[in-house]
């Protein structure tokens, strides 16, 4: 099966299979304020990727690599509402195009619509620094987010198979490349023990891609005459892995993902050590089944309940709201203790 029509079922099936939305931010309560004092209009969303900033804690995150029409017309539709909700956006996995440079234009266009907005290159960790560095320079990127896939290239019949020298090629990267590197996982998280394995190589910022929105493993399944159905749950759940990312590192910059719909989530995600998170699934569902301008809608939703929360918790800031005190129970809770995560 060619690479795009592979990427075009993956829409397909990410889009129907739906998510079961076992994240963990539901296990996390605020600690109600009944004397925030503070003003809804003192409310900043500003927040920053590194040292990035942006105006609100919100990113489109990576979805539709390989070439191709179909593509290229939501990568269009996909930069033009980052451009309008002044987001930035991830590009899906540029490899295809790096190999067959016909292909670049279902990326190009994400530049060409956002012209000074953020916008993220994305490869796979089997990339070199040379294919790197032409992710970068295909899109004028401000940084640049390395994918880590291993369960979904396992399920997949004609997935990678060999995971070795990996954090070598992603050290060679961060060492070369002169934008901060973004590493990511697609959807199975990220423990304190790979967060500290990256942070040791030089990487600045990751995205822990946890486990409770889109499903890669099920998606890949789907596509599989004999399931590897051992995978369809396995992962850390997202509230958890923002958890394990902090208690590796306080200094790394910590972006929270995996199955994120509300500004209740994102306020969640935020209390537990996130600065921005990213969302994917959700998005594309809204843009293909309702258009753009209900995606829109739906951004500025988010935003203005996120400024409603913070209100009410007397949080001026993101980097206040990062502090905000919580209730964590439920599984989110075992898993920390077990863990030693406080
Ligand atoms: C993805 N994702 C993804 N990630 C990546 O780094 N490179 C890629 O090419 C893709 N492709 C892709 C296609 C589609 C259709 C979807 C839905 C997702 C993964 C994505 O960035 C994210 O990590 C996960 O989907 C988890 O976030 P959500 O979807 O639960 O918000």
């Amino acid at each position: 099966m060619s690479r795009s029509k592979r990427k075009l079922e993956h829409i397909n099936y990410a889009i129907s299979t739906g998510q079961k939305r076992t994240h963990g931010l539901d296990d996390i309560s605020f600690v109600h304020n009944s004397l925030p004092g503070i003003a809804l209009q003192d409310v900043s969303l500003r927040t920053k990727i590194g040292e990035l900033s942006i105006s609100s804690p919100i990113f489109i995150n990576a979805m539709t690599g390989g070439g191709g029409e179909k593509t290229e017309k939501i990568n269009a539709l996909l930069a033009e509402v980052a451009k309008i909700c002044d987001l930035p956006i991830a590009v899906g996995s540029q490899m295809a195009a790096i190999k067959d440079i016909s292909q670049s234009r279902s990326f190009e266009i994400v530049r060409k619509v956002h012209k000074n907005g953020i916008v993220f290159a994305n490869i796979g960790s089997e990339a070199s620094v040379e294919q790197a560095q032409k992710a970068v320079d295909m899109i004028d990127a401000n940084a640049l987010q390395i994918h880590l896939n291993v369960i979904q290239e396992l399920v997949m019949p004609e997935g990678d198979r060999d995971f070795t020298g990996v954090l070598n090629r992603i050290e060679a990267i961060v060492n070369k490349l002169t934008v901060p590197v973004i590493v990511k996982e697609v959807g199975f998280g990220m423990s304190k023990q790979t967060v500290s394995k990256l942070k040791g190589i030089g990487v600045s910022i990751v995205d822990v891609g946890g486990f409770g929105g889109t499903n890669f493993a099920t998606v890949e399944n789907q596509r599989r005459s004999k399931q590897l159905e051992q995978f369809n749950d396995w992962g850390i759940p997202t509230s958890v892995s923002i958890g394990e990312a902090k208690a590796s590192s306080p200094s790394i910059s910590i972006l929270a993902s995996g199955g994120i719909q509300t500004s209740s989530e994102i306020a969640k995600a935020v209390s537990l050590g996130a600065s921005a998170v990213g969302v994917a699934g959700y998005f594309l569902k809204i843009l293909l089944e309702d258009g753009q301008e209900a995606l829109i809608n739906e951004i500025q939703h988010m935003q203005d309940g996120l400024k409603i929360i913070m209100t009410a918790l007397g949080t001026k800031s993101v980097n206040e709201l990062q502090n905000a005190p919580i209730v964590i129970r439920g599984e989110t809770l075992s898993w920390f203790e077990q863990r030693a995560i406080n």
